[in-house]
């Protein structure tokens, strides 16, 4: 990765010149919006009012980061209509993102608007604009869609000039006449599909998949029939597989090739060493369950030391066999003598000992987690066990059920959450199908981030969560995300994980080894762009690990906006584009290096939740594609 970050800075050095320069203010922008909101009607309201911030209160801006400049406009759904007069959101010269898809726009689009030079993202599908594109277009644009919109005329040639483009989208207007040769180096999505072009298809489009050109009778050559009389030459096809190393999609671009294939290096060798340590783990538990009697059962009849460790009662005294402390309001009904001699399973080792799944009877499940080096006396532990217990009344928290304190033997009693964690969810097997939608990603990660926000305000200043991961994050049958393993660094000796990879340790973590509110809002940062790339921050049991997944995404963000930092499961999803770049957007601001530029968690929430709401009145399509797309699920 260091050396990687060279070539990086470089790009952005020679970016700079083409950078706008700084000509408006946010008056103007402000003017600019005022302009547009009362030239074209809406049917929901929009707050945007002279009085209050522009880039803090106004729904759908976005601004830079010093807050003088409004570079992103989210207007999707909200029932524009009429055509957009000029010099209204033309005027924003330092716009980067505009998205007034699925409004009831038309008219011709003034070309002022696509040739913003800074524009980056140009999202109008679903609108009824009409006439041709205009023949300006921002050398800065790396994603145009302009689909299901009634466009007519040629493909603008001027497309051709857009070194950055890599997504294109057509499908569903009414443009004619043939294709013009785009050779776009960076282009990776196009859509023509259902327009009324004809001629064959340009030999640097050839490697696109027919779904990219269906729906225009008239057009024909690879990947389509032949035309009639030209070469019977193999048509290329272009199979993208959700499985590919995001590095492999991008040959020839020597930067991303790179760290695809760190990545890929990284996760093959730490997956072996995996499977090694886990034969191995697995050839131990067949060893000791062989004489026939469970795991536990055997240790509690030796009421003895602990000879072997994978056992969670070997430190349980005969005389203090009675003194499991259930929390008030627990359903539970059992004894220590009954967890003993449950069957229990081993779930897996986490930072602060093993965690085990016991059997109680057939209803009856719970998982046992067995601290280890806990470095406080029983009254300490039962003082922190009470802040636990108080603190563990959420919807979005594991609650603790019961614990143990003996001098050997410290027990933790939780309930069972059988849909897993959410790392089991994002790295675990998908061939089987099990695959995480994108309203599911969100869903997780807002009850996390109220979870975690609870602790917080419950639990004052000085109390922190302290280990937040995705193995640490358990799912309701609902989906939604509770979060576990808190609040118990301060009783155990437990120093971090001892990888050197930074995972989802903030960078002044690292060094004092003290977690803060901010300290947990890092590791949410880091959480949150393991949920959108699809990429792990920490390798099961790598000891060299070399991913920094916010080093990794800023770099490849910071060259511009770019889909493909994102999960390649998630493009199956139509119109997301904009909540992932929200997403992506608080990810950034929590991994933030400086502390103080961190958000708050409450503050995080709240961000999270204004993306649920754009999406609660937005994308009347996804609707329909979703209700074909995923007859799993339908009730
Ligand atoms: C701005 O605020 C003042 C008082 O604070 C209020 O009277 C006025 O109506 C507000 N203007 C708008 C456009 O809401
Ligand atoms: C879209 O605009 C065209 C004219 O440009 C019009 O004929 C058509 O009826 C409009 N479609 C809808 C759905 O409004
Ligand atoms: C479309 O392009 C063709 C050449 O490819 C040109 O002859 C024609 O005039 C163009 N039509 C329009 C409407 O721009
Ligand atoms: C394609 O359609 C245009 C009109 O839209 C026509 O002028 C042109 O001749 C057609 N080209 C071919 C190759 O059919
Ligand atoms: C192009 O758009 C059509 C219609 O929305 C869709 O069926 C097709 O799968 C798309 N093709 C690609 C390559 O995205």
């Amino acid at each position: 990765m260091k050396l990687l970050s060279f070539p990086v800075v470089t790009l952005i050095f020679l970016l700079l010149p083409i950078l706008p320069s700084i000509i408006g203010d946010l008056n103007s922008d402000r003017q600019a919006l005022l302009d547009f909101a009362s030239a074209v009607p809406h049917i929901r309201k929009l707050n945007w009012n002279s009085n209050v911030s522009v880039c803090h209160s106004w729904v759908g801006i976005a601004c830079n980061d010093d807050g003088t400049r409004v570079i992103a406009i989210h207007l999707p759904g909200v029932g524009l209509f009429g055509p957009i007069p000029a010099n209204t959101i033309g005027k924003l010269d330092a716009l980067r993102v505009l998205s007034l898809r699925s409004n009831f726009l038309d008219g011709r689009l003034p070309s002022d608007i696509p040739s913003i030079p800074s524009l980056q993202s140009l999202y109008l599908q679903h609108n009824n604009f009409s006439g041709e594109i205009p023949t300006s277009l921002s050398a800065n644009l790396n994603m145009l869609d302009l689909s299901f919109n009634s466009f007519t005329g040629n493909i603008s040639t001027a497309i051709k000039n857009l070194p950055r483009l890599t997504a294109l989208s057509l499908q569903f207007n009414s443009f004619s006449g043939s294709i013009p040769d785009l050779n776009l180096p960076r282009l990776k999505q196009l859509n023509l599909s259902y327009n009324m072009l004809n001629g064959s298809i340009p030999s640097s489009l050839q490697k696109f998949p027919i779904s990219s050109f269906t729906g225009n009778s008239l057009l024909c050559g690879p990947p389509l029939t032949d035309c009639s009389m030209s070469s019977p030459s193999p048509s290329p096809i272009y199979l993208p597989s959700p499985t590919t190393v995001p590095g492999k999609q991008n040959a020839g671009d020597n930067k991303k090739l790179g760290v695809g294939a760190i990545v890929a290096i990284a996760i093959g060798g730490s997956s072996i060493l995996f499977l090694l340590v886990l034969a191995i783990f697995f050839c131990c538990l067949k060893k000791k369950n062989s004489d026939g009697t469970s795991v536990l059962k055997g240790k509690a009849a030796n009421g003895g030391r602990s000879e072997k460790p994978e056992d969670f009662g070997s430190g349980v005294q005969e005389a203090e066999k009675n003194k499991l402390v259930f929390y008030e309001g627990c359903a539970y009904n059992f004894d220590l003598e009954d967890l003993l001699r449950a069957s229990a399973e081993v779930l897996g080792k986490g930072s602060y000992g093993t965690a085990y799944k016991a059997v109680l009877d057939e209803s009856v499940m719970v998982v046992v987690k067995r601290l280890r080096e806990v470095g406080v006396g029983k009254r300490e532990f039962e003082q922190q066990m009470e802040v636990l217990g108080r603190l563990g009344q959420h919807p979005n928290i594991v609650p603790l059920r019961a614990y143990y304190y003996s001098k050997d033997e410290k027990l933790l009693v939780c309930d069972n959450y059988p849909m897993g964690s959410l790392s089991a969810l994002l790295h675990g097997n998908r061939g089987t199908g099990r695959t995480l939608d994108w309203d599911s990603r969100v869903k997780i990660s807002l009850g996390t981030a109220k979870g975690i926000a609870h602790i917080h305000s419950e639990g004052g200043v000085k109390f922190t969560h302290g280990n937040i991961k995705s193995s640490n994050i358990l799912l309701t049958q609902e989906l939604d995300g509770c979060i576990s393993d808190f609040g118990l660094a301060t009783i155990t000796n437990f120093s971090g994980p001892n990888s050197r990879g930074p995972g989802y340790r903030a960078p002044e973590v690292i060094e004092t080894r003290k977690s803060t509110h901010k300290s947990d809002v890092y590791s949410f940062g880091v959480l949150l762009l393991e949920m959108l790339t699809g990429k792990a921050p920490i390798k099961s049991l790598g000891h060299d690990d070399v991913v920094d997944l916010p080093r990794w995404v800023r770099s490849v963000v910071r060259e511009e906006w770019t889909a493909e930092v994102f999960d390649p499961e998630l493009t199956r999803y139509p119109n997301i584009e904009e909540e992932m770049v929200q997403m992506l957007q608080i990810a950034l601001a929590c991994v933030s290096k400086a502390p103080d530029m961190r958000p708050s968690m409450s503050d995080v929430v709240r961000m999270i939740e204004e993306i649920r709401q754009l999406e609660v009145y937005t994308r009347p399509s996804s609707e329909d594609s979703k209700s074909k797309d995923s007859n799993v699920q339908t009730p």
